[in-house]
């Protein structure tokens, strides 16, 4: 098949070179050129295990990228709408690039012979497919969905970190679609996939899409305040977790207790939701809850941090992680943002360090704290150690040059069996 996927960010980019991985042709359209350029180097714009080995053997054989829109969509049969859909603040969701590159794709239809169909994998809430795309589409085209092109809606489920493993060996693949030949055409290019393939109507393929984030987003909430009740009875939430998770019912995946959630996803997607729960008439208690204990469940870290190292003032704290969770360089909603800007506030001197995220780390914080080249670097001459992300080389960390060795942890990171006597250890929900 013949594929053109419009957005080379994130999901587009995944998607592209896991359809190229598997033999199609692919051509990505961005409209940034640093970034067209960067794909037909070979070279990933973003970090992502296993992309850039892709990359290589793909680029200059099936896939190309391109600013191209025109070029792109005329060559190809389906293409792919993978642009971003940002939070306006309110919750509600941002169709500005959706809305865009339906416009451009439907100008295109007006010219091209032959079916085509468009996918849209860019998350929005139930109804935007049906409601903003498809008249944009036809408007600009000119031609009637169902009769001279199809439209379908088909989710990714990709989690940063673990992408390309997620794109290749999907738990399943949700076609939802116009019409039954748009839905046989999506169905083809996954031919040779394992996984369950579900169909649906549009609406419903976009609100599984939500419902899937917001159910993992409650599991997270849910094992928190768990832990906070655990913490102060003197448990250990994870001890609970494995007790819970061995029933098939509720799985041992997500109830990993710590400080929260953040990522592009999670509270995006959460917010959207509620904000079209509101906009229905509809309250949505639950989901304002999961995002009541999230906002919290940051600053945890500080109230414990205070109680065993006093006042945060003057202090020097190393701060370890920064990234929303590890194997990724990204920093959206990152629960060290509130966590930071906290001991910033209350005067702690910040040492801090992330394997991958430093840069998109000082573009939020800029010289308000300082960035280790290393853990030991951040730990030396601290008072206080704060894990903030998971990263597996925190698991045995040497905290020896500490000034006061108090180590609070927030994501159970640190092996406690290996502590030498002196580090003082808590963790945030144990
Ligand atoms: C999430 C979903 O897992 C993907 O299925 C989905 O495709 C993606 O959002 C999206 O909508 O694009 P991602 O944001 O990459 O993927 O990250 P997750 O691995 O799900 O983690 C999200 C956050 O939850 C992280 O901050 C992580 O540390 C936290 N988390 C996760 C916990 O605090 N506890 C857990 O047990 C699991």
């Amino acid at each position: 098949m013949r594929i053109s996927v419009i957005g080379s960010g994130y999901v587009g980019l995944i998607t592209a070179a896991g359809f190229a991985e598997n033999g199609h042709t692919v051509i990505c359209v961005d409209v940034l050129q640093e970034k067209i350029n960067a794909i037909n180097k070979k070279k990933s714009p973003i970090y992502e295990k296993g992309l850039d080995e892709i990359l290589k053997r793909v680029v200059g054989k099936n896939l190309t990228a391109t600013t191209d829109l025109r070029k792109a969509v005329m060559g190809t049969d389906m293409t792919f709408l993978c642009v971003g859909t940002p939070s306006n603040g309110d919750g509600s969701v941002d169709l500005k690039y959706v809305k865009k590159a339906s416009e451009d794709i439907g100008r295109v239809l007006k010219e091209k012979r032959g079916y085509h169909v468009v996918v849209v994998k860019s998350t929005v809430i139930p109804g935007t497919t049906e409601d903003v795309v498809i008249p944009v589409l036809e408007r600009n085209s000119g031609r009637k969905v169902g009769r001279d092109f199809g439209v379908a809606m088909n989710p990714e489920f990709l989690r940063e970190g673990v992408a390309i493993e997620d794109f290749m060996n999907p738990d399943r693949i949700v076609i939802g679609a116009s019409d039954k030949k748009a839905g046989d055409f999506v169905e083809s290019v996954y031919h040779g996939f394992s996984s369950p393939i579900l169909r649906t109507d549009i609406k419903t393929a976009e609100m599984i899409k939500y419902a899937s984030n917001a159910f993992l987003a409650t599991k997270i909430s849910f094992i928190n305040e768990i832990g906070n009740i655990c913490k102060k009875l003197g448990i250990d939430v994870y001890d609970v977790a494995k007790g819970i998770g061995l029933d098939h019912r509720i799985s041992p995946h997500f109830l990993r207790a710590g400080i929260g959630f953040g990522g592009s996803c999670f509270p995006k997607d959460v917010k959207a939701l509620v904000y079209k729960a509101r906009e229905i008439k509809e309250t949505p208690a639950i989901l304002n809850s999961v995002l009541e204990v999230n906002k919290k469940q940051p600053l945890k870290i500080l109230d414990i941090a205070k109680k065993k190292a006093g006042k945060l003032k003057g202090k020097r704290v190393a701060v370890l992680g920064l990234a929303f969770k590890a194997e990724t360089d990204d920093m959206r909603e990152s629960p060290a943002i509130a966590i930071v800007n906290e001991l910033v506030r209350k005067g702690a001197k910040v040492a801090a360090y992330d394997p991958k995220a430093t840069e998109n780390a000082k573009a939020i914080f800029g010289d308000k704290i300082k960035y280790a080249r290393s853990a030991t670097e951040a730990l030396r001459g601290s008072e206080l150690a704060l894990i903030v992300t998971d990263w597996i080389e925190f698991k045995n960390l040497n905290f020896k040059e500490m000034k006061k060795k108090v180590v609070v942890d927030g994501r159970k990171a640190i092996n406690e069996d290996t502590l030498p006597n002196d580090v003082e250890y808590e963790g945030v929900c144990w």
